[in-house]
């Protein structure tokens, strides 16, 4: 696939996704959202030696402000529940990517940008990102996962408010209700982001990915998360990497895992 709007730059094993449509403030318009998904669910999966990802948005002001919203104005009931799911199939390819995903919210990150930021393993946030949740504004609600997500994040009574309100919270905020996992001055964002996946990717492979997968669980409706835990744990004692691991740990030097 030819990306229109994503701009994708490997180094070092850590793919830094751009989201480049700088002029409105990287909304996410239907060719960003084939791009993500094509990202999600093919291209990423053929890097040899990936370590992890990082999205992020270009410029200074916009992580994501939103779903572009020229083109959804129209829709009908159907379509719209369809325009919904649609984002939310993908926001789930990320939220279930084997490996971590990082948003570095450079900016704004409204609407589906904060929903997008949410259905990333972690966020960094600069010191100038503010997120929020403004559909109300619209006469909407969040369609990408929002109303779900942000609860699991900060807990009922808060994304209540922040749903209700449509009020933006600062990057210090986000962080202390932890919906930001760190604060860093602004222009740092991405930095910090490739940072933490240079920490995870010295971990075993199999087991970072048995987290994604069992932590995810715990919110999905009809799985048994604790039942997945056991069976995850199971298929770690069978790696070579966790004798690597444990060999490591008793001979007093860094394990050196292989990721099988
Ligand atoms: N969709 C399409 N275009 C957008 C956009 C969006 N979500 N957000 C900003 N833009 C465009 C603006 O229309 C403007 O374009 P023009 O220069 O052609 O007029 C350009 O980006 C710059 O924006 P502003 O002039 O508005 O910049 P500002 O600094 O005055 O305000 C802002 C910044 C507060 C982020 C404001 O742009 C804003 O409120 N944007 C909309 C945020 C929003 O409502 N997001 C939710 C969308 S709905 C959604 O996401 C549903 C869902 O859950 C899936």
């Amino acid at each position: 696939m030819q990306y229109e709007n994503l701009k994708i730059e490997i180094t070092d094993g850590i793919a830094v996704i751009t989201i480049s449509r700088e002029k409105a403030l990287n909304a996410l318009n239907s060719q960003t959202m084939l791009e993500l998904r094509y990202f999600f669910s093919e291209a990423g999966l053929k890097i040899p030696g990936l370590k992890g990802v990082v999205l992020t948005g270009a410029g200074e002001k916009a992580f994501v402000a939103g779903a572009d919203i020229t083109e959804f104005s129209g829709l009908d009931a159907a379509q719209g529940a369809a325009f919904a799911r649609r984002g939310q199939d993908i926001f789930f390819l990320i939220e279930h990517f084997h490996l971590p995903v990082v948003a570095a919210v450079n900016g704004f990150a409204l609407g589906g940008g904060c929903e997008l930021a949410m259905a990333c393993h972690l966020r960094v946030a600069g010191e100038k990102a503010r997120f929020g949740q403004p559909e109300v504004n619209l006469g909407l609600i969040p369609g990408y996962g929002g109303t779900q997500r942000l609860v699991q994040y900060i807990g009922k009574g808060k994304a209540l408010e922040l749903l209700m309100t449509a009020d933006m919270i600062g990057a210090e905020e986000a962080h202390r209700l932890g919906l930001a996992n760190c604060v860093v001055p602004a222009g740092e964002e991405v930095a910090k982001a490739k940072e933490i996946i240079e920490k995870t990717s010295a971990k075993a492979p199999v087991a970072i990915s048995k987290i994604i997968e069992c932590v995810n669980a715990c919110f999905e409706p009809g799985t048994d998360g604790f039942a997945k835990e056991v069976e995850a744990f199971g298929q770690c004692c069978n790696t070579e990497d966790f004798r690597e691991g444990a060999s490591a740990f008793v001979e007093k030097r860094k394990a050196n895992f292989q990721g099988r």
